[in-house]
């Protein structure tokens, strides 16, 4: 395929996404592959980067999550043989970047990591027009495969980097992992991997969506409306919480993650916040923080404050988070490739790059429950 040298992407313009025609193709270094993105789909990193990105975000390229076609390879990872021209994957990229504006999702093309990206081991199909909801299920579209990048490396992180999960041994019998949050995107995935790990797992989500849960293998429910939640879960837990993933991460799901685990538990959330603001504070509990942006193992600037920072102003990484995704993609490229974990539910908006400000205001009110909004760049006028 001949490459054109500008493509279609929603860059960020003032407080929304404005389509340019003429955006410049993301260059990519000798270890990452070019991929025309055939769909992308929305997080609340998006419109947070440019809510809370200061201005910082103008220029950039927005979106992370994308599914598409290898149209061209770096020399190393053409060395390697793993992947090839042609070959349909999904992944992440960082999205609105403050260095590498010209890479985002919600593009014709994205400039991808092997490191963090799975390769479908069938052809990935799309949706038929027309069909907007799709139920949670196996990944065999590019809408369905779009899904999945942001939340796969988070996960890399928090269950392999910090909570130790070692896929190839049985956990504790008696361990239980809290997730607060378990409808929201990163929230059902972490429960399926959870349960291939074989942990038993207690997740807070509204009553609502509490089958869908139960059938991604929940063990326990809890509606995060009731009063008495972390009663119940601490009962449900019986002194064996050992891990709790907070999805969610508002202040108030901080407070009451802390307040539920168990002794020496070790918590995980997605949004840095200050111990000292925890009622309880408790220091027997481990608090770690997860940022995806680290995966590639390199500091990284982000527009809004981050826990440990380098003299340039750069988020810090730590080796261990490519190696933790290495372990990680292994075994979700067997789980995806074999069914045995499943998409979250999604909704195909109808006008591709063009229904993303929509999309934004959608997620920045609070309105979508248990589901995923994704775009076609092909409906994009
Ligand atoms: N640091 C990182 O690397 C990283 C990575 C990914 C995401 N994040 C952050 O993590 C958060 C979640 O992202 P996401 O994409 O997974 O979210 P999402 O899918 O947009 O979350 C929506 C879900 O949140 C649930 N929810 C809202 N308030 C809740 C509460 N108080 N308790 C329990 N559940 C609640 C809703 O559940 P119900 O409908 O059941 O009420 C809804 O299904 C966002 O703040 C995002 O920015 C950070």
């Amino acid at each position: 395929m001949s490459l054109p040298s500008y493509q279609k992407a929603a860059v960020i313009e003032g407080t929304e996404l404005v389509i340019k025609k003429n955006a410049f193709i993301p260059s990519f270094e000798k270890n990452e592959v070019l991929v025309k993105v055939i769909a992308a789909s929305v997080n609340p990193t998006d419109w947070k980067h440019i809510d809370y990105g200061s201005g910082k975000t103008q220029g950039s390229v927005s979106g992370c999550d994308y599914a598409g076609i290898i149209v061209s390879m770096g020399e190393e990872v053409e060395a390697k043989g793993d992947l090839n021209l042609g070959d349909h994957v999904y992944g992440v990229v960082h999205g609105s970047s403050l260095e590498r504006r010209n890479n985002g999702a919600f593009a014709e093309f994205v400039a991808a990591s092997p490191l963090v990206l799975i390769k479908a081991a069938k052809p990935l199909k799309t949706i038929a027009k027309g069909q907007e909801n799709i139920p949670s299920g196996p990944v065999e579209t590019f809408e369905g495969a779009s899904t999945l990048g942001v939340a796969l490396t988070t996960i890399a992180i928090t269950f392999s980097y910090y909570f130790k999960f070692d896929f190839s041994k049985k956990p504790l019998e008696d361990d239980f992992l809290l997730i607060w949050g378990g409808s929201s995107s990163v929230g059902q995935i972490a429960l399926q991997f959870a349960k291939i790990y074989g942990i038993k797992v207690i997740v807070v989500a509204s009553a609502k969506n509490h089958h869908h849960l139960k059938s991604l293998g929940a063990d326990h429910l809890v509606d995060y409306h009731d009063a008495d939640a972390v009663e119940q879960i601490k009962a449900l837990g019986k002194n064996h919480i050992k891990f709790g993933f907070d999805t969610i991460s508002l202040p108030q799901t901080n407070q009451k993650v802390h307040s539920a685990v168990s002794e020496n538990a070790t918590t995980n959330s997605l949004l840095p916040f200050n111990p000292k603001d925890l009622e309880d504070y408790r220091s027997d509990v481990d608090i770690t923080v997860t940022l995806a942006y680290l995966a590639w193992g390199k500091n990284t600037k982000v527009p809004f404050p981050w826990m440990e920072t380098d003299e340039n102003g750069a988020a810090v990484s730590n080796p261990g988070f490519p190696e933790a995704c290495k372990t990680f993609f292994k075994v979700a490229s067997k789980a995806l490739n074999e069914g045995s974990v499943k998409h979250i539910p999604i909704t195909v908006l109808p006008k591709g790059l063009n229904s993303l400000n929509e999309a934004f205001d959608l997620l920045r009110h609070d309105k979508i429950s248990s589901g995923k909004l994704t775009v076609r760049i092909e409906d994009s006028a």
